[in-house]
This record gives C-alpha cells, sequence and structure tokens, in this order.
C-alpha cells in the first residue's frame, strides 16, 4: 500500500444486524484489527443501538447513516446532529443514494445536512454517484459536478477538509456489478478537478478523501485500493459478514 491519507473502510449495516449480532460483530473486528495502524474503520449501525455500541468501539470509529437537517423541533421520527455527537458518532453518512431514491433526499436538501452535521462537529461522508440510465446517456460528469457543486454550496475549504467524499455509481449498489478499478478512478480524478474548480486550492482536492462504493467485496478490494485516487470503501452488503468485512479492511 502507497497510500498518503491513512485510507478509510467503513461499513454500512442498512436496516441490518440486531443488538446482539453487532455486539459479537464489533467484538470480533476489533480483536482482528488491534494492530492495524495503517488504516482507520467506521461502523455504522442503526441509530437504535449507537449509544450502547460506543461502549465498545474502541479503535473503531462510529458512524450515523443518517441525520435531520435542523437542529431541533416538531419533526417527528428524526434525529438530530446534537443528538448523534452526544451518543458518540464520529461520521454521519449524508446524501446516500437509497435516501436519495426512497425518501426523495434532493442536493438542496443533502446541503443542509451537511452544514448542520459540521455544526456539531460531525464528520460527513457525503455520497454521490449516477443512475444506470445517466451513465449510458453520458451523463456521469455531469451530474457528478453538480451533485458536488449543490452539496457543498456555501462551505468553506476549512468546511470540506472535514469531509470524506463517496462516490457510489448507484447501478453498482448492492448489484453484484461493481465499477471496474479504472472507471471508479476516472470518476475520482474528475471530482478532485471539479474541487480544485470549486475552491481555487489543489490542497482541498488533494487532501479530501473519497471513497469507492458499489458491490466492494473481498475478491475485488484489492484492485480497487490500488488506484491512485481511491482512499478507502463505503461498503454494505459485503460488511454484514465479519470475515468478509474483515478481508476488506485488510486489503493490499
Ligand atoms: P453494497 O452497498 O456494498 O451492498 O453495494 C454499498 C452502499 O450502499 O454503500
Amino acid at each position: 500500500m502507497n497510500k498518503l491519507k491513512i485510507p478509510l473502510i467503513v461499513a454500512n449495516w442498512k436496516m441490518h444486524k440486531n443488538f446482539q449480532e453487532a455486539t459479537n460483530f464489533i467484538n470480533f473486528i476489533k480483536q482482528n484489527t488491534k494492530n492495524l495502524k495503517d488504516r482507520e474503520i467506521a461502523i455504522c449501525p442503526a441509530y437504535v443501538y449507537l449509544k450502547p455500541l460506543s461502549q465498545i468501539t474502541e479503535h473503531i470509529k462510529l458512524g450515523a447513516q443518517n441525520l435531520h437537517w435542523e437542529q431541533k423541533g416538531a419533526f417527528t421520527g428524526e434525529v438530530s446532529a446534537d443528538m448523534l455527537k452526544d451518543v458518540g458518532c464520529h461520521y454521519v453518512i449524508i446524501g446516500h443514494s437509497e435516501r436519495r431514491q426512497y425518501f426523495f433526499e434532493t442536493d438542496d436538501l443533502i446541503n443542509k445536512k451537511i452544514k448542520i452535521a459540521l455544526k456539531f462537529e460531525l464528520f460527513p461522508i457525503f455520497c454521490i454517484g449516477e443512475t444506470l440510465n445517466q451513465r449510458q446517456n453520458n451523463e456521469t460528469f455531469n451530474v457528478i459536478e453538480n451533485q458536488l457543486t449543490e452539496g457543498l454550496k456555501n462551505l468553506t475549504s476549512n468546511d470540506v477538509l472535514k469531509i470524506t467524499i463517496a462516490y457510489e455509481p448507484v447501478w453498482a449498489i448492492g448489484t453484484g456489478q461493481t465499477a471496474t478499478p479504472q472507471q471508479a478512478q476516472e470518476v475520482h480524478s474528475f471530482i478532485r478537478q471539479i474541487l480544485k474548480k470549486l475552491y481555487f486550492d489543489e490542497t482541498v482536492s488533494q487532501k479530501i478523501r473519497i471513497l469507492y462504493g458499489g458491490s466492494i467485496k473481498p475478491d475485488n478490494i484489492d484492485s480497487l485500493m490500488n488506484m491512485e485516487d481511491i482512499d478507502g470503501g463505503l461498503v454494505g452488503g459485503a460488511s454484514i459478514e465479519e470475515n468478509s468485512f474483515l478481508r476488506i479492511i485488510n486489503f493490499k
């Protein structure tokens, strides 16, 4: 491994695992990654288990899968940035394609969520990515530029340095069809170009971590991580089983 930034491997459990399963998993990963100093691990369980799990995570960082864009108020069933900080979250996933698709999250809403997360010192994992249709119509770069520009609207370069971007082509999520390392690299490098354009600053574009996500598996993680601009992975399906996630963490 020859990476300038510490790589980050994130488990996005979505709506999986009860408390006992989550506890066993975290204990297993903890035991088996004690001596890993050159990479960072984060786990994003369901909201309801964040607090008790924060007591056992140790070197594993805890993240939430979502948050509300307002600080507080009459929003039945929602969870705020303040609450997430309070229960021990370090990261929060924002703008996941499942939230865009099933919960109608717009770029504007995602921008608000990023801002409130930063205000409460949570580190956003900001997801962007094109659908299959958009890729087939050669719209990938436009879509990515637009999602970045809108999602990061009115943020300073200091703010942006606290964000991790996750490029997740929608057609690769949960489908078993991963982007090839070259396809992912092409978009990651484009993301850095856009960041440079938006912030007139080489530092931001070089320092920011860009994760890849979409059907990461033990047998494709090594080739993805070998790409220059891929700084880690956001893992869904393959983060459910502990040996599979451990192998992904141990990418070579
Ligand atoms: P997947 O999900 O690894 O199951 O494709 C990735 C994600 O949704 O973040």
